[in-house]
């Protein structure tokens, strides 16, 4: 699937595109079904909410799943990412957050490209996130906020010091990325100023409906306290022309994949 002349300048001009029902039911029957087993396993790329017992997030499960793989070359998502970026593409981080009813928490605002600029040493905000909806977001379950025309700049970040978060005892400072108390966030002077001169959206539809955001989009969001699970899976393709330097130890592959084959979208869709 290309992307139109007028999607292309709405991404540029807003950092986003959505579009609605993009995926069909059988595939995100298909994704549902594969993440009951993986949600179980007590993975290191598993994250539990505060609560210490609801999964927050799954992260690197296209490496270990069969039909994630399949969704990271879907030609609906794979197409636009190399025509976005303009350059052949990997995967940079592969995710899918939860936001289970009534336990999901917040995401406060920030923009990505900043963790992967000082976490990984990423040279250019030249990466792409897609969020395809794996549940109905609607305006109760935590819908993502985003301040469309927000991406033209980096932000001055607000730094929280390291949580030092435990999972089964053991330190993990890579979660810093991923709690709901954030590394990095933005203030709220620069916030309002942002949504007095742009607004804010919430994208909201039903599964299978796919949002392209840039790494520099400022976003958050709210809650849950909805009976409604809000589950979302977030592809980042990184350009190859954008692979980091890791000044230092890198973080963990299944947060930061080191897997710099050139994809190529599947024929057809990903079912067979
Ligand atoms: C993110 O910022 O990566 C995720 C936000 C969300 O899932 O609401
Ligand atoms: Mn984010």
């Amino acid at each position: 699937m290309k992307l139109t002349k007028e999607q292309m300048e709405v991404y540029d001009e807003q950092g986003m595109l959505f579009i609605p029902e993009c995926l069909c039911q059988r595939e995100v029957e298909k994704m549902n079904a594969a993440l009951l087993p993986l949600v179980k396993e007590d993975t290191p790329g598993r994250v539990l909410e505060n609560n210490k017992k609801t999964v927050r997030a799954l992260h690197g499960c296209h490496t270990t799943s069969e039909i994630f793989q399949r969704l990271i070359l879907h030609p609906s998502l794979l197409e636009p990412a190399k025509q976005i970026l303009a350059s052949e593409v990997y995967v940079y981080q592969f995710k899918v957050n939860f936001k289970a009813a009534f336990e999901g928490d917040l995401w406060p605002w920030h923009q990505d490209f900043v963790f992967w600029d000082k976490e990984d040493g990423m040279l250019w905000p030249r990466a792409l996130n897609i969020v395809v909806f794996l549940d109905e977001v609607n305006e109760f379950n935590g819908p993502l906020y985003f301040i469309p025309g927000s991406h033209k700049q980096s932000y001055t970040h607000l730094q929280t010091p390291p949580q030092q978060t435990t999972s089964n005892g053991e330190k993990n400072e890579w979660m810093d990325s991923f709690v709901a108390n954030l590394k990095y966030t933005i203030d709220k002077p620069t916030i309002t100023k942002l949504v007095n001169n742009h607004h804010i959206v919430a994208p909201k539809g039903p599964s299978g409906s796919v949002l392209f955001f840039h790494c520099n989009l400022v976003h958050g969001s709210v809650s849950n306290i909805s009976p409604y699970d809000r589950k979302v899976a977030i592809i980042t393709y990184n350009s190859l022309e954008n692979i980091p330097h890791f000044n230092s130890e890198p973080r963990p592959e299944f947060l930061v994949s080191r897997d710099y084959t050139p994809l190529q979208p599947l024929a057809r869709d990903f079912e067979k």
